[in-house]
């Protein structure tokens, strides 16, 4: 048995000292990703808005999470879905107005639902009045100094200022007409070529960011998802670099000149100071992809923010072998900085995880699945994995983030038809990525209703496939069997045993290799990711099971393939 004292924090900071008088509740919080646009829609257009939200409020609490956390929906000419800002003040009329956004704060947090939003700094939308000032402005004005304006290479500046390549496929500068007509500079993008990146070396950006962030925390809300959080400052001099081919689209390594880089960390040590003057632990998370919690662990350390989503656990595979590595090492490096470690399976960028843990092996993750796609996973498979994923995962300690859906088990949509998709991932690849929208379809509240309930029009901005009939939330409220009952059940006695919190976490060996078996709290857990059936310690009782156990008839169980069960000793 690994010792537990080999995983708890090393860091012995105020942050410590703060976490033993009780932990704050981003600590151990369940929090629950809503995407607006595909989350409910109450003004039948098929769109989800903040009303819709409001009215499916009393549907998250029975799920028993903590928190919500809300995709962008400020004011945006939604070119990548609200992650392309025109104001950072604002609700966009498509999902409500500002009145909307304070009703719906105001419900959460009277059912003691904490309210994060989604905050995005590395760029904002062409639309936004700044960078419409610095296209009318001249080469070297103050309005071209807040954003990444040079001038091309090459004999007449036609060549790109490097080649660094859009997250989204394709070059990330643009060359800009000038007032005169003639061709002019050219704008870094990192992302869509209508998401310029600021220049966060510039004080404007700065001190118009600390107003954002004051301007949300006045409002009331409990804290900030940071978006691509590790990419703000870019190498001083701009230098070429080309990620190699299978390179994660989203990941970074430390050379490279965009992400990751030293400065950023005095950006997240500021705002850290600023909400310190707010009451009530507002928190900050960071959206950094990297590829080590080591190296993520540097967004958390006691000055800066106060979680980092985990992405190395997202992306390890259904196999005990990486699971148990990537869930040593999360212990370790962030115990090891005083943050708690957060876990998280799916979001609106990925493949979600009921299809996910069944992909081929030919099939690449990052560039989402369609009908031409290799390695299509099996459903029955997906499903059954992703139940016993979340099991593993809601024991863990720390805090978890679901995304909207998983709790009903809903797979990636992967029968799309191409004019519907919307991902810039599509469009700039041609085709060739099939992008995000998979994951993003509209969820169903309701198996008869038009549009599974999700708009009383019938109307949603991407289709719902007809079979989403029998996942709807009011065919699974009632079910024991369903993945809906599966998740009110592990949140509720996650809460109840205090597990988000529990400091003895300890592996239990003498386990086949393919599964993983660990003590948290009360409970002892085991998961069997290979393909016999485990025999299960006697004397225990089951409290939560991701799929029925097999019995021998003598009064022995065993753990089926792809299945996770929480035992406790009377
Ligand atoms: C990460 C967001 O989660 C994603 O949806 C978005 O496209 C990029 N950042 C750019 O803002
Ligand atoms: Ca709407």
């Amino acid at each position: 048995m690994t010792s537990a004292s080999a995983l708890r924090p090393t860091f012995t900071g105020s942050e410590r000292d703060a976490a033993a008088e009780g932990p704050a509740w981003y600590r151990t919080a369940a929090i629950y990703q809503i995407y607006p646009r595909s989350f409910a829609d109450a003004n039948g257009d098929g769109i989800g808005d903040l009303p819709g939200i409001t009215s499916r409020l009393d549907a998250l609490q029975q799920l028993g999470i903590d928190a919500i956390w809300l995709s962008p929906f400020m004011t945006s000419p939604q070119k990548d879905a609200g992650y392309d800002v025109a104001d950072y003040c604002d609700v966009d009329p498509l999902f409500g107005t500002l009145g909307d956004f304070d009703e719906m704060l105001a419900r959460a947090h009277e059912r003691g639902i904490r309210v994060i939003v989604d905050l995005v700094p590395n760029h904002s939308s062409d639309q936004h009045p700044w960078f419409q000032a610095a296209l009318a402005a001249a080469p070297g004005s103050p309005e071209r100094a807040r954003y990444m304006f040079r001038d091309g290479r090459g004999a007449h500046g036609e060549l790109p200022p490097n080649n660094w390549q859009s997250v989204f496929g394709g070059h990330a500068w643009t060359r800009v007409t000038e007032a005169d007509g003639t061709p002019g500079q050219w704008y870094l993008h990192l992302f869509d070529a209508s998401q310029p990146d600021f220049d966060w070396a510039n004080e404007d950006v700065r001190e118009e960011f600390r107003r954002i962030l004051r301007f949300w925390l006045d409002r009331g809300v409990d804290g900030f998802r940071v978006d691509v959080a590790h990419g703000l400052v870019k190498h001083d001099e701009l230098p070429d670099y080309m990620p190699a081919e299978d390179a994660d689209s989203m990941g970074g390594q430390e050379t490279v000149p965009y992400w990751a880089q030293e400065g950023v960390h005095e950006i997240y040590r500021d705002w850290r100071r600023l909400l310190e003057e707010y009451d009530g632990d507002r928190a900050l998370c960071a959206e950094a992809w990297l590829p080590t919690a080591a190296e993520t662990a540097l967004w958390v350390r006691p000055d800066e923010m106060h979680q980092a989503f985990n992405f190395p656990y997202l992306m390890a595979d259904w196999d005990a072998t990486q699971l148990r590595a990537v869930i040593d090492e999360s212990l370790r490096a962030f115990g090891g900085v005083g943050a708690p470690t957060t876990w998280v399976l799916s979001n609106h960028d990925v493949i979600r995880h009921a299809s996910r843990l069944a992909l081929g092996a030919d099939a690449p993750q990052g560039h989402g699945i369609g009908p031409l796609s290799a390695g299509k996973p099996d459903p029955v498979v997906g499903l059954r994995r992703a139940r016993a994923a979340t099991t593993l995962m809601l024991a863990l300690p720390g805090s978890a983030y679901l995304y909207q859906g998983e709790e009903l088990g809903l797979p990636e949509v992967i029968e799309l038809p191409d004019d519907a998709r919307q991902d810039p991932t599509w469009f700039r690849t041609q085709g060739e990525r099939y992008g995000r929208d998979g994951c993003r379809v509209p969820i169903p509240w309701e198996a008869d209703a038009p549009a599974f309930g999700f708009s009383e029009t019938g109307s949603s901005w991407l289709p719902q496939p007809a079979e989403w009939a029998g996942l709807a939330r009011d065919r699974q409220q009632d079910d024991s069997d369903s993945t809906l009952s599966l998740y009110r059940a592990l949140l509720r006695l996650r809460r109840e045993l205090a597990l988000g919190a529990s400091e003895d976490f300890a592996w239990i060996d003498g386990f086949p290799a393919s599964t993983l078996a660990f003590r948290s709290g009360a409970v002892t857990v085991v998961a069997n990711a290979g393909s016999a059936p485990v025999p299960l310690p006697e004397g225990a009782r089951v409290l939560v099971a991701s799929a029925p156990l097999e019995e021998d008839g003598s009064g022995s169980f065993a753990l089926p393939r792809d299945t996770a069960v929480w035992l406790v000793r009377d």
